[in-house]
């Protein structure tokens, strides 16, 4: 079972910063989750929040040109000693992780559908072009079902997810066969044995978010979970 730094290893330094990213790979994570939005000026960057309130600043990503946003202080808001800490770019994050042994998971964000127009189309296919040349291996995914549409049209030879939020439905299956998924990602505490069972089933690999106890982690791999999405378990943590 594979571990996926969630927001890189967003546990032990600040979210989906270049820091978090870094120890996930450094403790031996094979895989990184990161999540996308864009900038006023078409600037894809690596934040989960629009809104950056919950990292003491009270902006918008979607309303704010990318020289505004470059120098925020990122990583205060999580402990002084990550002050330094800075947003990323998707492209930069993907230099970050090209050429170590990691494979990335980018999640476009759902605030994303209705404003992917051709120039933020046409970059967000450029950074999945970078990575592929990097070497990196990559899953693309959604909560938004026409965002996985949107990664089947543009960027057909990557594989893509069907993200649930709460309990797993019918629905979640019919639309990861008409969107040709590899995976389905799972939300904790609403997944069971049958769930993981039934994508198995379906011929897909099942990975559940957001799992940091070591117990539940073991559960998962025994049940046949392809990997997990964590803030601060390392691959050790089930031995
Ligand atoms: O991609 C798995 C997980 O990151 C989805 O939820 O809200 O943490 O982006 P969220
Ligand atoms: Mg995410």
């Amino acid at each position: 079972m594979e571990f996926i730094a969630h927001r890189g290893l967003s546990g032990a330094a600040p979210e989906n910063s270049a820091t978090a990213f870094s120890l996930g790979m450094d403790r031996g994570l094979r895989w990184t989750e990161l999540d996308v939005l864009f900038t006023a000026d078409d600037v894809a960057v690596v934040c989960h929040d629009d809104h950056l309130l919950r990292f003491g600043h009270d902006l918008h990503i979607s309303e704010r040109l990318w020289a505004e946003l470059s120098d925020l202080d990122m990583g205060s808001w999580y402990a002084p000693e990550f002050s330094a800490e800075r947003m990323l770019t998707l492209a930069e994050a993907i230099d970050l992780l090209a050429g170590r042994q990691t494979g990335v998971n980018i999640e476009l964000k759902s605030e994303l559908f209705g404003q992917l127009g051709a120039t933020r189309s046409q970059g967000l296919t450029q950074c999945v072009q970078q990575a592929l040349k990097g070497g990196l291996q990559l899953v693309l995914s959604s909560f938004d079902p026409r965002l996985v549409g949107w990664c089947r049209t543009h960027c057909p030879e990557v594989p893509r997810a069907v993200l649930v939020e709460g309990p797993f439905a019918p629905a979640h299956e019919q639309l990861a066969e008409l969107v040709g998924a590899s995976a389905i990602h799972l939300e904790d505490p609403h997944t069971s044995r049958k769930d993981v069972q039934r994508v198995r089933d379906m011929g897909l690999d099942c990975r559940v978010y957001t799992i940091n106890d070591a117990q539940r982690a073991a559960e998962l791999a025994a049940w046949g979970c392809a990997g997990i999405f964590t803030d601060i378990l390392v691959p050790g943590d089930l031995n």
